[in-house]
């Protein structure tokens, strides 16, 4: 969890990658039901594109099919958002018999989030993300990973729409940490995201191994 840009998205690919878990980002699910431009689609973009949060009903509805089908240890990024998304996914969880282990919470400052948001991009074949200063590809606008690929820029990564997702997650999502930390058997990691990737990477991987160790 974290406000936009505080590095969700780019920690859970390290994440995954160390823990070998599945990345399940609500954000790309919504994205790519976006560009299939189906008459679902066309309704997230209305609510993506002002930065506002997309209604419980669709999100819950969507992101249990997709929890459904992982097979597996699972990395939740962008979701929950609101308390009642966060009561229906311990409901499905609970039924599965497979509770959450820990939440990861990224905090990051306003003027920060600006500037990673504005120079954010992605490759559109792999989604592998980049920033034009802070995580450059080695040829500027191509993914390192697929030669050809143009990198892209997000249709919500303008100013306005980042300050509006900003209103959305102080207004909406904050008190889903609260929410989590009423529950005693939930181990909650708070990092500082204003430090460098690999930093809160490594904090974050430390955090979660010894409760791993713990568990053993
Ligand atoms: P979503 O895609 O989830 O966007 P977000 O929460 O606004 O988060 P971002 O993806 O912008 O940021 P991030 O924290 O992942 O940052 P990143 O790692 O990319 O949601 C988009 C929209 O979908 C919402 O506005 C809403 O409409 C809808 N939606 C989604 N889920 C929903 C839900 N559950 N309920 C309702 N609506 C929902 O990093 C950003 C940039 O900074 C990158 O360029 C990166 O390279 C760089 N960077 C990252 N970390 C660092 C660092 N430590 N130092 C320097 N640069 C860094």
């Amino acid at each position: 969890m974290g406000p936009p840009g505080a590095g969700k998205g780019t920690q859970a690919e390290r994440l995954v990658k160390e823990f070998g878990m599945k990345h399940l980002s609500s954000g790309d699910i919504f994205r790519a039901e976006k560009a299939s431009n189906s008459e679902l689609g066309l309704r997230l973009a209305r609510y993506m594109d002002a930065g506002e949060l997309v209604p419980d009903d669709v999100v819950v509805e969507m992101m249990a099919k997709a929890v459904t089908q992982v097979d597996g240890g699972l990395m939740l990024d962008g979701f929950p958002r609101t308390v009642a998304q966060g009561e229906a996914l311990d409901k499905q969880l609970a039924e599965a018999a497979s509770p959450l282990d820990a939440v990861v919470v990224i905090t990051a400052d306003d003027d920060i989030i600006v500037k990673r948001i504005a120079g954010r991009r992605a490759c559109p074949l792999c989604g592998r993300g980049y920033h034009v200063t802070f995580m450059p590809p080695r040829r500027e606008g191509y993914c390192d990973d697929c030669d050809n690929a143009e990198l892209t820029q997000r249709s919500d990564d303008c100013e306005a729409t980042v300050r509006q997702r900003l209103e959305a997650y102080r207004a909406q999502t904050e008190a889903v940490i609260g929410y989590y930390k009423g529950c005693d058997s939930l181990a909650i990691v708070e990092v500082d995201g204003n430090r460098p990737a690999e930093v809160v990477a490594d904090e974050v991987t430390q955090a979660l191994a010894s409760l791993d160790a713990a568990r053993v």
